[in-house]
């Protein structure tokens, strides 16, 4: 049996997908490799539910970390989970581009779960730990933790944008969130708006006294920071100079018929993408004659997701019947303008498709930060591939060198994808080198060292 650890991760999902029985796999992602030997180094473990509905498991070791699963009933799952995380929270802290649910069932569940989050935090906390907690599922981990721990050092982190208080004071419960996250000594940000907003919503609706940065508490201060995640840029630029995959690369532009240009979506299956927005463009193009048939296809992956939300199956049917109708109108025999799937792909496969486009279009109505983009950044050291990105996305912030587009106006991204597909080799090389240049000096460990050093200052 297993003592308390010194550094602990705590977030909804385990690092590990299951594969077998009781066999389990790393997820990939940058978190996990970025913080994986931080676990290693301090005695680390993770906290978080495993995927599956019921399941009561022990801790286990797995791949150098230890693992502690918090166990969420299938009640559980839908009202905490796909209710009050991602019917409630998520829309609205994307800019209500869905409407948000507002609950006090959700919220029920939202508070009981991120108790026995706290509560298993603060079994697993060695005296005097680093407690870090990740993103919007757990916001209220950080209060209740420091009730029952007040010896650890609590950080946390939200991976999806702030919004602005105009936006957040919608929320019923928005003063118990607010409070949850000033459990923490240091909250981080994608971007320096969502710190501001913090600490503008703290002021107005708390009354708190606040010092550019940070709030005043009466026995402490609470400081808020963008830390802008990215991704483990080494592992990518390594992964497209393995043969096998520049081979892949070429054979998915031959099985695409070899078109001239290669556009590329790849996003979960989610409102926020503007997945609908780009395929209007692009189809625009196809209308209008912009596009000559044959010439350009688009790539567009779209990984399942929270399948049983109903604003995510309304998205899917509309985006299928949409696909649907553009391939009608403008397909050949054997050739389509889209190219659509609905499935997860592995690493290889994913580095392949980034390889093999020669446009990477990334549109979202809002995005905290948006990993797509700079993974394509980080795979295209040959310097060619042109990406067009949402001014809404948090990468937008550090790839000025990308076309940026508002997904909103359709003829402004039109413009851009034509600028994208007909820019000189010259211009694409001096923009993919300027987007690399920052890519490969704000990586993923950068990240994590930055939050953590934040922290323990
Ligand atoms: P979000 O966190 O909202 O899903 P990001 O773009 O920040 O959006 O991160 C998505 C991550 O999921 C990226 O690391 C990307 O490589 C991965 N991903 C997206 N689509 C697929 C897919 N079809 N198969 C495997 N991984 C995927
Ligand atoms: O980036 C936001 C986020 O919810 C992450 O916390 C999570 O890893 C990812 O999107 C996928 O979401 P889910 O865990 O709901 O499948």
């Amino acid at each position: 049996m297993r003592g308390t650890s010194s550094f602990l991760i705590v977030a909804n999902r385990l690092p590990v997908d299951r594969v077998g029985d009781n066999q389990w796999r790393r997820s990939p992602g940058g978190l996990v490799t970025a913080i994986a030997p931080v676990m290693q180094r301090r005695d680390g473990a993770w906290l978080g539910w495993t995927g599956a509905a019921g399941e009561e498991l022990k801790p286990f070791d797995h791949d150098g970390m230890h693992l502690i699963p918090v166990p969420l009933s299938s009640l559980e799952i839908e009202l905490y989970y796909e209710g009050f995380s991602n019917a409630t929270l998520w829309p609205l802290y994307h800019d209500v581009v869905a409407p948000p649910v507002y609950s006090r069932v959700l919220w029920d569940a939202y508070r009981a779960v991120n108790d026995r989050f706290a509560r298993a935090a603060a079994e697993a906390a060695a005296p005097g730990a680093l407690v870090w907690v990740q993103d919007y599922q757990l916001q209220l981990v950080p209060a209740m933790l420091r009730r029952l721990r007040p010896d650890v050092k609590i950080g946390f982190f939200l991976h999806i944008p702030f919004p602005p208080i105009e936006l957040f004071y919608q929320l019923p419960w928005r003063k118990e969130l607010v409070e949850g996250l000033l459990g923490a000594d240091l909250v981080g940000f994608q971007r320096p708006g969502g710190a501001q907003n913090f600490i503008r919503l703290c002021r107005r609706l708390l009354g708190t006294p606040v010092q550019r940065m940070e709030v005043l508490l009466e026995e402490r201060t609470v400081r808020a920071e963008a830390f802008p995640i990215s991704v483990d840029f080494g592992e990518f630029d390594q992964l497209v100079r393995d043969p096998n995959v520049q081979a892949r690369a070429k054979e998915i532009r031959g099985e695409l018929g070899d078109p001239e240009h290669v556009l590329l979506g790849v996003d979960r299956l989610d409102y926020t993408k503007g997945i609908g927005q780009r395929l209007k463009a692009f189809s625009e193009l196809l209308k209008e004659g912009s596009l000559m048939p044959g010439e350009a296809s688009f790539v567009q992956i779209a990984t399942p997701s929270r399948e049983r939300v109903e604003e995510y199956v309304r998205l899917r049917n509309d985006i299928e019947l949409m696909v649907g109708r553009i391939n009608g109108e403008h397909g050949q025999l054997g050739r389509q303008p889209i190219n659509y799937f609905h499935q997860s792909y592995d690493r290889q496969e994913l580095a392949a498709l980034y390889c093999a486009a020669d446009v990477m279009v990334v549109t979202p109505l809002r995005d905290g930060m948006n990993l797509v983009a700079k993974e394509y950044v980080a795979c295209r050291h040959d310097l060619r591939g042109a990406l067009v990105l949402s001014e809404f996305a948090g990468a937008a912030d550090e790839l000025r060198q990308a076309y940026l587009v508002n997904p909103y106006d359709i003829d402004g991204m039109k413009r851009a994808m034509l600028a994208a597909m007909r820019a000189t080799p010259h211009e694409i090389g001096r923009r993919m080198r300027s987007l690399r240049r920052r890519v490969a000096t704000h990586n993923v460990d950068k990240w994590a060292s930055d939050f953590l050093t934040a922290l323990e200052s």
